[in-house]
């Protein structure tokens, strides 16, 4: 039954919708079929309707335009932390995408110096070295789990390239640092969020601390130090007008980025291996690109030469968008497509089914790289209708840093294996946090 969400002042209307079950609302439908569940909403409410869940009112919107609006959040009535932060809790509080206003702006112009062309084309040659090392544990099989192997190979690059490798460090430090990544990651998505013992909370909590005093310990010598890694690079950026990030903003950004690089080049690379594999013509395109570049360590302005796998991670990040939500809090009364939006709501910016409408995706859930070519360009139909990168000032810092090292696993993977995945094959997707497939994702994987 429709409901309004708060009567409106004069001129805006009520956003519609209907709480759903209790507490839940729904989660459970949405956890099922996201993008169903989606179309039925947007169908029957429009691009902006609410429902209900743990115990908030939450808004959410469907389309390019309502998310567009949201992302360009024109008054500033918006809020990333307070918004965020009931999802992800505090594990990553004081990460880029938690902080708002102007100091949002100042630590943004600071990290931006990290990610420069330069700095990028240096963390590209060091991903070679490091992604070799990871594809030699790799046992090629029939029923090879890609999933599993790709989160544990992204969170190896994340160490050296962001870490330099934490010299000195112990294998068994190291492993105990995943961990307490892991534990901050897991925890975030928590069903009970207090730190009860043998709790994912509390495990939180821990791996939070634990990846403190990690990165506390080694800011010293990165401070003095001269490598490559980012975080001797967030020891070092300065802004245009001279500030620099403290110690307790370096180690708040290494944890954030640690989590922001993470699951989601994972998901990427391994919803790119299963259509790769499903589409062999698309594989052998890919491959033969790779292999006209004559080299198995390519400069940043080769990979760009990649061209089909260009088309395909773009298609990948469409149908199984990494971040399918964007999370805000109105911290002021507001209004989106003319609908009155109270402050306090906490709002639910809807990539994935804005990726997967029919209004602006010809055949929607049909993998399709070409849609993407310079002549068809399907994209094009909207400013917003692909922003897996989210839009505005909040747009992903690492959109560049992640294309090269999507592209660079691939690129070794290419050269080095084929894999086949059956056409019938659809990944069971979890969709309780950022997605990925239940199964671990099967692929029958040879060495070339
Ligand atoms: C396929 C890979 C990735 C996807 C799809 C992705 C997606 C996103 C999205 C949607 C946002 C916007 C969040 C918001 O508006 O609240 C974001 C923010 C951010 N991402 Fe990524 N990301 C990816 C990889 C990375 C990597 C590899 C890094 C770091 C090296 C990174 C660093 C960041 C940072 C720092 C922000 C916060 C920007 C800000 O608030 O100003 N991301 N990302």
């Amino acid at each position: 039954m429709t409901k309004m969400l708060a009567d409106p002042p004069p001129g805006l209307t009520a956003v519609p919708g209907d709480g759903g079950l209790p507490y839940v609302g729904y989660s459970l439908d949405y956890m099922r079929d996201p993008v169903g569940t989606n179309d039925r909403r947007y169908r029957e409410y429009g691009p902006v309707s609410w429902f209900r869940f743990a115990g908030n009112p939450w808004v959410v919107l469907l389309g390019p335009d309502a998310c567009g609006a949201a992302l360009q959040n024109r008054d500033r009535a918006l809020a990333n932390g307070p918004g965020w932060r009931v999802l992800i809790g505090p594990f990553f509080d004081r990460g880029l995408m938690l902080l708002d206003g102007d100091e949002h702006t100042a630590h943004r112009r600071i990290m931006q110096q990290a990610f420069t062309r330069d700095r990028l084309a240096g963390y590209t040659d060091s991903l070679h070295p490091a992604v070799e090392k990871a594809l030699e544990t790799w046992s090629p099989q029939t029923d090879f789990r890609a999933y599993p192997a790709l989160k544990e190979l992204t969170l190896g690059l994340a160490t050296s390239i962001f870490m330099g490798g934490a010299e000195g460090s112990s294998h068994a430090e190291m492993a105990e640092v995943n961990k307490a990544f892991i534990g901050c990651v897991q925890a975030a998505t928590a069903i009970v969020r207090y730190p009860l013992p043998g709790t994912r909370w509390r495990r939180g909590v821990v791996g939070r601390r634990r990846l403190e005093e990690f990165f506390r310990r080694y800011l010293p010598a990165r401070r003095a130090g001269s490598g490559d890694d980012l975080f001797t690079a967030l020891c070092h950026v300065e802004s245009e007008d001279g500030e620099r990030f403290t110690d307790d903003d370096v180690v708040n950004h290494m944890i954030f980025l640690m989590m922001a690089a993470h699951d989601t080049s994972t998901i990427t690379l391994s919803t790119a291996m299963q259509y790769l594999g499903q589409f062999p013509q698309w594989q052998q395109a890919c491959r033969e690109e790779s292999e006209a570049l004559g080299t198995t360590t390519p400069t940043l302005d080769q990979l760009e030469e990649l061209t089909s796998l260009d088309l395909v991670i773009k298609e990948c990040q469409r149908l199984v968008t990494p971040v399918p939500g964007i999370v805000r809090r109105a911290v002021a009364d507001t209004e989106i497509l003319g609908h009155y939006i109270p402050r306090g709501t906490l709002v639910n910016v809807g990539l994935h089914y804005t990726h997967h409408m029919p209004e602006l995706w010809p055949d929607p859930e049909r993998f399709d790289p070409g849609r993407f070519s310079p002549e068809r360009r399907e994209d094009r139909v909207h400013k917003y209708a692909w922003s897996p990168f989210g839009g505005g000032v909040h747009r992903c810092l690492g959109m560049y840093f992640s294309s090269a090292e999507v592209k660079t696993v691939l690129h070794h993977l290419l050269l080095g294996y084929h894999w086949h995945v059956p056409a019938d094959y659809v990944a069971p997707m979890n969709f309780t946090s950022l997605p990925f497939p239940s199964d671990g994702q099967p692929i029958d994987l040879r060495r070339r």
